[in-house]
This record gives C-alpha cells, sequence and structure tokens, in this order.
C-alpha cells in the first residue's frame, strides 16, 4: 500500500510550538499580512526577520515528539511506500530520525537570497543585510513560502497523491490551499482518507474517517496498528 502524509502544525503542539489558527495561535497574536506577505518583507524586512528568528530560536529548543518518532518508525519498517509531506518549517520530523521530508512551506534551517534564488544554512540570527554567499547581494530572506508565494515540490506532491492508497492529514486545519485541496484531490484517484486532528476540523467532512484526540496519542496508536 502506498501511504501519503500530510502534517500541519498541530504536530509539533506538544513539543512546544504555537499553531496558528487555534485559540491563541500565531495569526490570533499577529497579522499575517505584516508577515507572511513578500510585500510584507518588501515594506519592513527587519519585522519580518525579527518574527522568523523568534520562531527559528523557539524551534531549535523544541525536541520532536512521540507524533514524530512514530511517523520515522513507519518510514523505517513498512513495508509499502510512504510519503512524508510537511506543511510545517520546523525539523522536527527530521529530528525524529524520519529521513525523507518534504517541506511543501520551506525551513526554517534555510536561507534564500531574494535576488539570485541561492539557498544556504540559515545562521541562528538572519538579516536582510547578510550578503548572498553567491552573488554578494544584501537580500537574505527565510526560505519560507509566503502567503500569494507556489509552494515548493508540488509535482511531486500531487504525482504521489494520484498513486496514494491511503491520505493521512495530521494536525492540520485545513484552510490554506493548496495543502487543503489534497484530500479531495486524493479522493478523486481511489484513495482512501483518514484525518488525525485534535477535534473535528473544516473539512472533516471530506474524510473517510476521523480520530480525534491529542496528535502524540493518536499517531502512535495509528502507526502500531499499520505495523502490526
Ligand atoms: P493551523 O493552526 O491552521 O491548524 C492546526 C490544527 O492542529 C488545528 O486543526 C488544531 O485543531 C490541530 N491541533 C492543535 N493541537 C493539536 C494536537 N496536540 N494534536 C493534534 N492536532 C492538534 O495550522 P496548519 O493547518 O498547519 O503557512 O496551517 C497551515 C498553514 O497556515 C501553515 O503552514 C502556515 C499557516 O499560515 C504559511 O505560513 C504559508
Amino acid at each position: 500500500m502506498r501511504i501519503v502524509i500530510l502534517t500541519g502544525a498541530g504536530i509539533s503542539a506538544e513539543s512546544g510550538l504555537s499553531t496558528f489558527r487555534d485559540k491563541g495561535g500565531i495569526w490570533s497574536r499577529y497579522d499575517l499580512k505584516d508577515l507572511a506577505t513578500p510585500e510584507a518583507f518588501a515594506r519592513n524586512p527587519a519585522f519580518v526577520h525579527e518574527f522568523y528568528n523568534m520562531r527559528r530560536a523557539n524551534v531549535r529548543k523544541a525536541k520532536p515528539n512521540p507524533a514524530h518518532e512514530s511517523l520515522a518508525r513507519l518510514e523505517k519498517n513498512y513495508p509499502g511506500e510512504v510519503t512524508l509531506v510537511t506543511q510545517n518549517v520546523d525539523d522536527l520530523h527530521e529530528r525524529a530520525g524520519h529521513s525523507r521530508v518534504i517541506h511543501m512551506h520551506g525551513r526554517h534551517g534555510s536561507a534564500l537570497c531574494a535576488e539570485c534564488g541561492h539557498r544556504w544554512e540559515a545562521p541562528e540570527v538572519m538579516r536582510v543585510e547578510d550578503p548572498c554567499p553567491a552573488c554578494g547581494r544584501p537580500a537574505t530572506r527565510p526560505d519560507v513560502v509566503w502567503f500569494g508565494e507556489i509552494p515548493y515540490h508540488m509535482d511531486e506532491i500531487l504525482g504521489a497523491l494520484a498513486r496514494a492508497d491511503l491520505f493521512v492529514a495530521i494536525g492540520t486545519s485545513g484552510t490554506v490551499y493548496p495543502a487543503a485541496g489534497f484530500v479531495a484531490q486524493a479522493r478523486e484517484t481511489g484513495s482512501r482518507t483518514l484525518e488525525l486532528n485534535l477535534e473535528s476540523s473544516a473539512q472533516t467532512r471530506l474524510f473517510d474517517e476521523t480520530r480525534t484526540g491529542p496528535a502524540t496519542e493518536i499517531v502512535p496508536q495509528w502507526v502500531d496498528e499499520m505495523l502490526a
């Protein structure tokens, strides 16, 4: 069986990282138009960097939890194909031992030159003035996908979805496209669909099955079933 897994901020919540849309979430404290658009970066790059530097520091302090660890165990031991796509820019899947993670919204661990597109390992504190190691221009930005930009690796993800027998969404509210459209795409090509989330979401009715509860409990339980 081929499994495609999509994770969102909910899988890292119990590692102490804020989600976006829950009560007290990041977009209830900040306006995403000031922080997560190319226009915001053009207007006030220092403010945008300050926000991402803070989040990068929080990620460094966080540790993977049993949900990340169980998915790494699935990747290692499942006899079929497992494709992990994440909307998260943290590296908790990798630090849990997952070897191949598709980061469709980019990574905190990477810096991107807004002028020439060169990528390099993110310093702890990033500033727009930092010269690009390739072209030397001062146009350093976080290598994350902002609203209005096209997510990364879409061809690979859509290919995996078209072949999937099972699509599993974990800890995501299903409000941001294109990821929010994956469940419908998976259904169209005959895949079974499963949602693992703290509570039912705006998309629950689109899934064949929804299991609710904290990711650290329901994800390891599901992985145990798959490996039994
Ligand atoms: P959201 O904050 O929109 O949704 C998080 C989901 O996780 C919600 O449905 C919660 O119920 C659920 N949740 C919270 N705690 C949980 C727990 N302990 N166990 C299981 N589930 C839990 O986050 P995303 O769906 O990831 O994009 O957001 C998608 C995108 O919107 C992000 O990648 C980011 C954001 O704006 C960009 O910045 C481009």
